[in-house]
């Protein structure tokens, strides 16, 4: 199973737009199961200074269902501040609260940043990079940074670039054998 995580908990934010594109291709790119988790439509309840030791049971459902049972994940997140943003580092530190071993040790994960400026969260995705490989996870070399976005879209908010789309699907058959 893949889980594809849409990094920031902004409502309404150009982070899932490219996650939910990333996911369709994913779908039409292998048998497996593809699930999308947006961290902007969950429940925030479980943020509380006990968070790392009592897990509220609204996390624990999500990471039974999205995180426990994967072996792959894609984070698209976008860049805050010259990094991934803090609200997938909260959830990933929420995570391993719980079964340490279970949530992303010896899993296999693809990176994407999005960004309105130039870098496309380069430096956020080689900050996750080593988060992820402290947790244990083996990270795809070929990362996608994806800067600009207000250039690849059309009047509706559509992704229409053709050279980002393909590099995007590029990245997720990539992903489908790594
Ligand atoms: C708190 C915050 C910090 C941001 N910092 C950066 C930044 O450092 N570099 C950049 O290119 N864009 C930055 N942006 C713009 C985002 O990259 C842009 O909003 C893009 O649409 C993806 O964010 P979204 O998924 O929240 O929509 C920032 C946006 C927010 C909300």
């Amino acid at each position: 199973m893949i889980t594809v995580i849409s990094g920031t908990n902004r409502k309404n934010s150009e982070c899932l737009r490219f996650a939910t594109l990333y996911y369709e291709m994913l779908r039409e790119s292998t048998e497996e199961d593809v699930k999308l988790l947006a961290l902007e439509h969950i429940p925030h309840d479980w943020f509380f200074p006990e968070m790392y030791k009592q897990q509220a049971p609204s996390l624990k459902r999500l990471q039974d269902e999205y995180i426990l049972p994967a072996q792959k994940f894609v984070f698209v997140m976008p860049e805050y501040n010259g990094g991934f943003p803090g609200a997938l580092k909260l959830f990933i530190d929420a995570c391993t609260v719980r079964k340490y071993t279970s949530n992303f040790q010896g899993k296999k994960a693809a990176l994407v940043g999005i960004a309105t400026g130039r870098a496309g969260n380069l430096r956020g995705m080689e900050h996750l990079t080593g988060v992820l490989n402290y947790l244990g996870t083996i990270v795809m070399p070929n990362k996608l940074p994806i800067s600009r976005i207000s250039d690849l879209k059309n009047g509706e908010g559509e992704v229409i670039d053709e050279g980002t789309l393909e590099a995007m699907r590029a990245q997720a058959l990539e992903f489908v054998r790594f």
